[in-house]
């Protein structure tokens, strides 16, 4: 029988990509969107690349539309389905003083409240059918805190900690619960990030802001999520997913790195990175060299 994957924020991104990898593989992928047009544009996009994906309406920092949109897919999956893939998310940056309550509890909303909710809603399920699974997209950065980017980091630091002991306590009922850690793609989320940038003229860090601006401005250069969708699929189709998959070189450097070098020298680079430190001169023409500057 076909296999039920949910994706949650299916319209774009890394969510298109995992949803056209595995509706291309041979699953049945019911793609999560928040209205009726991207909804459509989904399903046509998925028709256009020779394939088909079903789609439910979900706004996950909505409780009540989480519980609407589960009982239409366990309605649509006889009892519930196969798989979720946990991608919905959004990215606050701002440095850590600079994001007031309201946008910190979305960001917690969103990517750490509602993928432990939507696990909560399919788990008795496949405990039932003794078999399931749950994919959580974490990120590199939730292995490591990166400065005016503090409360995302936050956000996927818990949802790490929390795959992990779902991972555990869930494995004796048969459900595989995995974290996908991308490094950084090409995906709208760095310009959506570039709308929710605190705008406070008398912000400490509006120096910062403006060179993150720039940052976020040439995202496009960025590789696109396709390799993500690929790892998903790989962790879907193993029949022990490992439980955590870190993505592209640059993550699996970024993370090596980060865990190797001492706190003080790791604190360093990432702040002369955001522009919050400035390298001595010396380094500065080192690192021009290298670069062939
Ligand atoms: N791109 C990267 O470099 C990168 C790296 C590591 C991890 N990730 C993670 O990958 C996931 C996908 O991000 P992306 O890069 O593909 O960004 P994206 O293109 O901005 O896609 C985000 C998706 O999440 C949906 N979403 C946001 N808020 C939602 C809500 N309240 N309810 C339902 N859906 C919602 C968006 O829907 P709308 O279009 O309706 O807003 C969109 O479909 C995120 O969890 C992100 O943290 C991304």
């Amino acid at each position: 029988m076909t296999k039920s994957v949910v994706v949650t924020g299916a319209n774009s991104g890394i969510g298109l990509a995992v949803a056209l990898e595995l509706a291309h593989a041979g699953f049945d992928v019911i793609g999560t969107v928040r209205t009726a047009e991207k909804a459509a544009a989904l399903r046509e996009e998925a028709e256009r690349t020779g394939t088909a994906v079903r789609t439910v309406l979900l706004d996950v920092s909505d409780a009540t539309s989480t519980v609407c949109a589960f009982t239409e897919v366990a309605q649509m999956t006889n009892g519930g389905p196969w798989a979720v893939v946990n991608n919905a998310g959004v990215a606050q940056p701002g440095a850590v003083e600079d994001v007031d309550d309201e946008r910190v509890r979305r960001q917690l909303e969103i990517n750490l409240v509602a993928p432990a909710r939507i696990a909560r809603l399919v788990l008795p399920q496949m405990r039932q059918r003794r078999g399931g699974r749950i994919v959580n997209i974490s990120s590199v950065s939730g292995r490591m805190s990166i400065p005016l980017l503090g409360w995302y980091c936050a956000s996927k630091q818990g949802l790490a900690a929390v795959t992990d002991a779902l991972r555990m306590e869930a494995a004796p009922f048969g459900v595989r619960v995995t974290l996908i850690e991308p490094g950084a793609f090409g995906t709208g989320i760095w310009e959506r990030g570039m709308a929710l940038l605190p705008q406070r003229q008398q912000s400490a860090y509006r120096d910062q802001y403006e060179g993150a601006r720039e940052l976020l401005r040439n995202a496009g250069d960025l590789p696109g999520p396709r390799p993500v969708a690929r790892t998903v699929l790989r962790a879907l189709r193993a029949r022990r997913p490992q439980p955590r998959y870190l993505v592209g070189g640059v993550a699996r450097g970024q993370a090596a790195l980060d865990a190797l070098a001492p706190t003080a020298a790791s604190d360093w680079a990432k702040s002369v990175a955001v522009g919050l430190r400035t390298p001595p001169a010396r380094v500065s023409r080192a690192l021009g060299l290298l670069r062939g500057q």
